[in-house]
């Protein structure tokens, strides 16, 4: 049955690795007969979130009315979620952070989600580099409930494009294209 995908990138570049490993992933489950719902959260006015505890009394709801909002609509409808990000300084960027801060709101009502995936890139040529990223990513989803369904990376990438031609980009293709 199609499934209906939200997936944030947290790069803030347009057209930049993330962005085309990402574009892979997406024409793969489109293909597949999904729905794919893409936020650029690196470019969306996302604040962090502020441990308010609005949300403890209003289910669901954010005290915070910026672009998150848009997510929240998409988050209660979602069956899978992809993290798609770059490494910054080990991790994923502050941009997603942020949107995953928030999801803090989200957790308070019930989100239809059971599965996710991740899509990285980093610019180094070792490999720990992007274990943080992971660990993180899986400890998130562990704590959620939630199920991975493929965690595709791509090191030795640091200007715009420098992913062209790359395995990882056919293996983004055929990740989205298995979800169905
Ligand atoms: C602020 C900043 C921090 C970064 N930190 C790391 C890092 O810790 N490790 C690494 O391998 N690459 C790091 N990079 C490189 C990016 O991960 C790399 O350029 C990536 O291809 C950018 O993805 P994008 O084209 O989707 O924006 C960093 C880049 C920036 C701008």
């Amino acid at each position: 049955m199609a499934k209906r995908i939200v997936l944030l990138n947290g790069s803030p570049r347009k057209n930049g690795n993330t962005e085309l490993l990402a574009n892979a992933f997406i024409k793969g489950a489109k293909d597949s007969g999904n729905t794919v719902t893409s936020f650029h959260v690196g470019r969306m006015k996302i604040s962090g979130c502020m441990d308010c505890k609005y949300c403890h009394s209003h289910p669901g709801e954010c005290v915070q009315k910026d672009d998150m909002q848009e997510i929240y609509n998409a988050l209660y409808r979602a069956d899978i979620l992809v993290f798609a990000s770059p490494v910054y300084w080990f991790g994923m960027t502050a941009h997603i952070k942020s949107a995953i801060d928030r999801m803090y709101a989200a957790s308070y009502k019930e989100m239809p989600i059971t599965s996710t995936a991740l899509l990285a890139v980093y610019e180094d040529t070792n490999t720990d580099t992007i274990k943080p990223t992971i660990s993180q990513y899986k400890a998130m989803i562990q704590y959620l409930g939630w199920k991975d369904c493929g965690i595709i990376t791509q090191s030795e990438v640091l200007n715009k494009g420098d992913i062209e031609g790359k395995q990882s980009l056919t293996d983004a293709e055929n990740l989205g294209k298995s979800i169905q």
